[in-house]
């Protein structure tokens, strides 16, 4: 049963001063009184008391149909359930959503799938309790608001399954620990699905960088620069709860698109970690604008206040004395960008538009083309599944992550990112949200791996 006296707090309908709780001011108090560390000068956050974590990386029994219950099937959700309509050995045995017609409407493509019609779910919010409770699943997968993926994933695994969530997994460091905790509690896979891992070009770059063509690497710099004023205002969709959260929350809310490639380049979590980040924000103003010039005088629109600095830019130093670079640009007219650069010691890529450099290949301080160098070095999982991702969201990259995640636990296997990467890469979220509300102060990341950074093995080049 799920504990429901510590609920989410939905910002579709929230008041303000619930939502302090699981923003920044949540933060703040749970790292109330932190002293500074001793070795680095930088604020700590509140580490668990669970004891080591496991030694391997974690493996579920193999299975051969992986059973599922989809919870959040909005613009994003019904996407993975069109994916997983494709992909062979997956049963869709219930849906859940808020909005009955949502449901109505997977059910009826499951069955025009030729499949047998999945269970709806619609009464209400916590519906998918009920769901986790009652129905025989192997994983919960969701893509719902942020505010609900944690609840998901601990509904899913207090009732014995798996869970994998949309991005962020998770924006406090308690929820962070949660899923951490839960997922080696109940010994269930808890994974954040990072579709941008599975990009066309940022495996190209692992797949160069697992073969030594930069070097090593030192630096890496990503971001999620994407113009969604009209997205954050819009009357369904996302517009029905994005925006609240740049009410009271002030730094990188979304990190992960960015920085998920750059952590697998890093080996994050996997040789090295995450060790401290600062953070600043700047002025609002986009949000503010954009109301004004696109709502009648007298609207509601009109009148918010945002605490969210247009743009958030952080620094994170690894373990090993890497740099990371991240940035949070979202209310502001542009194109869109995910930076995407990685350097290292014998060249680099950058992203928008994708070139690279590769020392005593490239013609000197020249950039080159990087569709140059796609057949040499394209991806195995790209020159294999291309044809079958054709058409799914995202370029196919969405394609790809699902049948990963699929593929994985049929055969029993780890999947390619784990409970302590969804919890490292969210915690980015929390630790901007403290450092930019602290002058830019550093802070410490939790070490939620407890020391398996340094044993645990790199992430390969999966194949399908
Ligand atoms: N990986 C990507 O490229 C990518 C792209 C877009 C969105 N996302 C993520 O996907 C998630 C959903 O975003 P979206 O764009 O699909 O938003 P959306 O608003 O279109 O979909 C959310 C869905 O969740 C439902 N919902 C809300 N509360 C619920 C609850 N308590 N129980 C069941 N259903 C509930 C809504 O009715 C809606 O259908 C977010 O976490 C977002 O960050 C990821």
């Amino acid at each position: 049963m799920s504990d429901r006296a510590d609920p989410p707090i939905p910002a579709s309908n929230m008041d303000r001063r619930e939502l302090l709780k699981v923003g920044a001011a949540g933060l703040g108090a749970a790292v109330l009184g932190v002293a500074a560390s001793a070795r680095s000068g930088a604020a700590s956050t509140p580490q668990s008391n669970i004891g080591q974590a496991p030694a391997q990386l974690f493996a579920a029994p193999p299975m051969d149909v992986v059973r599922i219950g989809f919870v959040g099937v909005g613009g994003m959700g019904s996407a993975h359930w069109r994916n997983l309509l494709r992909i062979e050995g997956v049963e869709l045995k219930a849906v859940c959503d808020i909005v009955p017609e949502k449901v109505e409407r997977m059910q009826e493509l499951a069955v025009e799938a030729g499949k047998p019609k999945p269970k709806g779910y619609d009464r209400g919010e916590w519906d998918f309790v009920r769901m986790c409770e009652e129905e025989e699943l192997d994983l919960v997968y969701n893509a719902t608001p942020w505010e609900w993926h944690v609840p998901i994933c601990v509904a899913a695994m207090e009732n014995d399954k798996h869970a994998a969530t949309e991005v962020p997994a998770a924006y406090t460091i308690e929820d962070c620990w949660r899923l951490v905790e839960n997922a080696e509690k109940y010994q269930k896979h808890c994974l954040m699905m990072e579709n941008v891992n599975y990009g066309r070009w940022e495996s190209m770059v692992l797949n160069m960088v697992r073969q030594g063509v930069f070097g090593e690497i030192l630096h890496g710099e990503g971001g999620y620069l994407h113009d969604l004023r009209e997205i954050k205002f819009s009357s369904e969709g996302e517009g029905l709860w994005r925006r609240n959260h740049a009410w009271t929350r002030n730094g990188n809310l979304y990190p992960t698109h960015g920085l998920g490639p750059i952590a697998q380049c890093l080996n994050i979590n996997r040789g090295d970690r995450f060790e401290y980040l600062v953070s600043m924000s700047g002025p609002s103003r986009g949000l503010q604008q954009y109301a004004k010039e696109h709502f009648p005088e007298g609207a509601p629109q009109r009148y918010e206040k945002f605490a969210l600095g247009d743009v958030n830019v952080s620094l994170i130093k690894t373990t090993n004395g890497k740099t990371i670079y991240v940035d949070h640009d979202t209310n502001l007219p542009r194109p869109y960008s995910r930076i995407h650069l990685i350097q290292g010691t014998k060249g680099l890529f950058s992203g928008y538009p994708n070139r690279l450099y590769i020392e005593g290949r490239s013609p000197a301080h020249s950039w080159e083309e990087a569709q140059d160098y796609y057949e040499e070095f394209q991806h195995p999982l790209w020159k294999t599944m291309e044809e079958r991702a054709a058409g799914a969201g995202h370029g196919g990259m969405d394609f790809m992550e699902d049948y990963r995640l699929i593929q994985c636990l049929r055969e029993g296997k780890p999947t390619d990112m784990n409970v302590y990467d969804a919890a490292a890469l969210s915690a980015v979220c929390g630790l901007s949200e403290w450092s930019v509300a602290h002058r830019s102060e550093p802070i410490e990341f939790p070490d939620f791996t407890r020391g398996r950074w340094k044993t645990n093995p790199p992430l390969g080049i999966v194949e399908a």
